[in-house]
């Protein structure tokens, strides 16, 4: 697929370059600035993707990019929690979003596929009868998320075939982003609605405290390797087949390599 990329100067954005290409995929990065991203990935990398300038809150400009590129895919991997005091994520997934919205439109119906990342919290907590992560944890750690689920559930899939990764915390497997030969292989687990392979700490069976205690444990055990949930989402792509992943909110889990 031809897939814009937003965030390719991030920690998961950068990963998901050679994610991609390895998955066979043409890359177009959306950045703010061309001169930080050469810093950041090989010469091998940069010599593989198109590059475009831009802020992601430019909706017009993410359509453009969409239009000139002929995209037919959007990963969102933008964003910082707080600019400035400002929670911007939910600004940036409707910018976004709009955009692809837009393009689909403008080529007669045909909706783009998208991946957009949020948090954990959006999951379901197993056990509570409906409740969600989120609902036990403080508005500060999850509000900027909510932003984001709010605004793809929004957007009906027959609009955007989105889907909205939900993540606890990413850490890095190798500090150089180069090309892969091939795909990683990951081996996530990866479920619909609620975590994967759930299995609460000790601490919950302590009376009116446990539920909120056991989040804290449970929660570390979701860290993901940023390389494998790059190869999760551009293998996705590659498969787009999966239709079970549109419209859904997936969470994941790393298994044994
Ligand atoms: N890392 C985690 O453990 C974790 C956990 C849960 C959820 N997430 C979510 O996953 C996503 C990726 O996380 P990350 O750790 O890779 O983030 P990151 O390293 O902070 O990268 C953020 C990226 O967003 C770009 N960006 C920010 N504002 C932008 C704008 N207005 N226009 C264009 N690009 C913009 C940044 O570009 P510049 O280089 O120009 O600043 C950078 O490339 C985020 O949405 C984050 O909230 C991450």
């Amino acid at each position: 697929m031809r897939v814009l990329l937003l965030g390719a100067t991030g920690n998961l954005g950068s990963r998901l370059i050679p994610a991609l290409l390895a998955h066979r995929h043409t890359v177009i990065a959306f950045v703010r600035s061309r001169e930080k991203l050469r810093t950041l990935i090989s010469g091998a990398l940069l010599d593989n993707i198109v590059v475009v300038e831009g802020d992601a809150l430019d909706s017009a400009a993410v359509e453009d990019a969409l239009r000139t590129h002929e995209c037919d895919a959007i990963v969102n991997a933008a964003g910082t929690r707080i600019k400035d005091g400002e929670q911007i994520l939910g600004r940036i997934a409707t910018s976004i979003s709009s955009a692809a919205v837009r393009v689909g439109k403008q080529r007669g119906g045909k909706p783009l596929r998208a991946w957009f990342i949020g948090g954990m919290g959006s999951l379901e907590y197993p056990g509570t009868g409906g409740w969600h992560i989120q609902d036990y944890l403080p508005a500060r750690m999850t509000d900027h998320h909510r932003e984001t689920e709010a605004v793809m559930k929004a957007i009906p899939t027959t609009d955007l075939r989105w889907t909205l990764l939900c993540v606890a915390m990413m850490a890095p497997d190798s500090k150089d982003i180069k090309l892969w030969e091939e795909p990683r292989g990951h081996t996530l687990s990866v479920a619909a609605r609620s975590p994967p392979d759930w299995q609460d700490s000790w601490v919950r069976s302590v009376p009116l405290i446990g539920i909120y205690l056991n989040l804290v444990p449970v929660i570390r055990s979701y860290t993901t390797k940023l390389e494998d949930v790059a190869d999760l989402i551009a293998g996705s792509l590659a498969e787009d087949a999966r239709d079970a992943q549109v419209g859904e909110l997936i969470g994941m889990k790393e298994g044994a390599k």
